[in-house]
């Protein structure tokens, strides 16, 4: 019975707009109702912001992560905004998420898939519908493609406009992106000097440093047998693909189209959408507006989702199996992480379920700051992905990827690292939009932690030059 029943509901029929009559959460309340009709119609004529072979392209690497043959790093803002769009910006964050990239194909000995939250990934979910200040109550910012962070009436009235504003914003960026990935500044030479140059003196650095010169031996005894950036193209050019959270769906909707190839339709604001943690109720809007696009989808898991839940989103959203399809985002918070994942771990590879599992060691390990900042502290950040890689090793499954919150700039909004960020210097440069990020040199440094513990996953210790050149 349960499984006809499952069956007749996939086989429900689906359109770009049957999340419309399904229950929906985190939904902005616009007041022109026909403003909002008319900037969804305009952009349903704007061209893609990607395209379908390239969610393919995307799909098929994740495949490899869900195989335990390849990594995957997935990073950016919590939320972007209009006003930090800037080529310095996309240049530093594109900067550090190759330096990451470097030194975890080097770790794992295989392919680092880039993923990054950027190019789309303005909408929030909030925990209330408003924000009280004193004795005044305004709606809850929703991210710059819906209103805006001053706490006055006319700034926080969401308006439609805004999507016109994030649409332009996304293919600016994502044009940038194209041309650093492909157009050699993605040099592995160039990214390794970075991160050289990053390194600084002193024990903090010591366990670092011993990492990196075995990068740069590498590097070498690769140039010395005639493999440079000029014979081998794959040393100057990655992969680099977008992502964002499936939150405002009349815009995801407005940018769904059919790929001419295939007959499927594919989202086309961002390679891989995810379902975010408050929105991924199995009869809801978000999920039946996901089921029905071909691109890669992730699926934030915390600590409210249970295994049977859980297998019930991916027989809906993954009815095929098909590999690289799903990638389940892991967060719970450092403390929460053996109470939870082990038995969704285990649920999956029982029902013989094919998914990347990736750690998002951000979003369960805010804090306030005894000063009233909402912080993140290195340390827990740290722990949460370790937990993560333990249960991994303790059930047998591939720990597929992270997932962090993070900018290419020297921002204070997470405490700890190296370069220690404390609780004081939070009054300095606080610039986020929304939670608190990983700066530059903090990113870095989680790569060069993780690094450790994925040389462990891997049964052959020697780097593996051949498979660390074809994956960067
Ligand atoms: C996010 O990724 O910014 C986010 C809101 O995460 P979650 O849905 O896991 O809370
Ligand atoms: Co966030």
């Amino acid at each position: 019975m349960e499984v006809v029943e499952g069956n007749e509901k996939m086989a429900e029929q689906w359109t770009p707009e049957t999340w419309r009559s399904k229950p929906i959460m985190q939904v902005p309340e616009f007041t022109d109702k026909a403003a909002l009709a008319d900037v969804e119609n305009r952009l349903s004529g704007y061209p893609p912001l990607v395209f379908a072979g390239e969610a393919r392209l995307l799909k098929s690497q994740l495949a490899d992560v869900a195989d335990g043959r390849a990594f995957l790093l997935q990073g950016g803002d919590c939320a972007e905004s209009f006003l930090e769009h800037s080529p310095d910006n996309i240049r530093d964050f594109f900067r550090v998420m190759l330096q990451m990239a470097v030194v975890l194909t080097y770790a794992a000995a295989s392919p680092v898939v880039k993923v990054g939250r950027i190019a789309g990934q303005f909408a929030k979910p909030r925990s209330s519908d408003t924000e009280v200040q004193g004795d005044v109550e305004l709606p809850s910012y929703r991210g710059d493609i819906i209103n805006a962070t001053e706490f006055n009436e006319a700034a926080r009235n969401p308006d439609p406009e805004r999507q016109i504003a994030a649409y332009r914003q996304s293919a600016a960026t994502l044009n940038l992106l194209r041309a650093f990935a492909q157009g050699g500044y993605a040099n592995l030479e160039h990214v390794h000097q970075w991160t050289l140059g990053f390194l600084g003196e002193g024990p903090a650095f010591e366990q670092y440093k011993e990492l990196a010169d075995r990068i740069s031996e590498t590097l070498g005894f690769m140039r010395a047998c005639g493999l440079n950036s000029d014979s081998v193209p794959q040393l100057r050019t990655t992969d680099f693909f977008t992502s964002h959270e499936a939150l405002l769906l009349g815009f995801e909707q407005a940018l769904t189209r059919v790929d001419s190839t295939s007959g499927d339709w594919y989202a086309t604001s961002g390679h891989l959408l995810w379902i975010g943690d408050r929105t991924r109720q199995p009869d809801g809007a978000h999920v039946e507006f996901c089921r029905g696009v071909k691109n890669p989808i992730g699926i934030k898991c915390g600590p409210s989702l249970d295994s049977e839940g859980l297998l019930k989103l991916i027989d809906i959203l993954n009815p095929e199996n098909e590999a690289g399809r799903i990638t389940l985002i892991a967060r719970y918070g450092a403390d929460k992480v053996e109470g939870h994942l082990p038995q969704l771990v285990r649920a999956v590879k029982r029902e013989g379920r094919t998914v990347v599992w990736s750690c998002d060691p951000m979003h369960g390990n805010t804090v306030k700051a005894s000063n009233g900042f909402k912080t993140r502290p290195f340390d827990l950040i740290l722990s949460e992905v370790r937990r993560f890689m333990s249960v991994h090793r303790a059930e047998g499954t591939h720990a597929g990827g992270v997932h962090f919150e993070m900018t290419g700039q020297n921002v204070t909004e997470c405490t700890g690292g190296a370069r220690p960020v404390t609780e004081a210097d939070l009054f300095d440069r606080y610039h986020t939009h929304c939670d608190p990020r990983l700066n530059a040199g903090q990113a870095l440094e989680l790569a060069f932690l993780i690094a450790d513990g994925l040389k462990r996953e891997r049964a052959d210790s020697a780097p593996d030059v051949q498979t660390a050149v074809a994956g960067f």
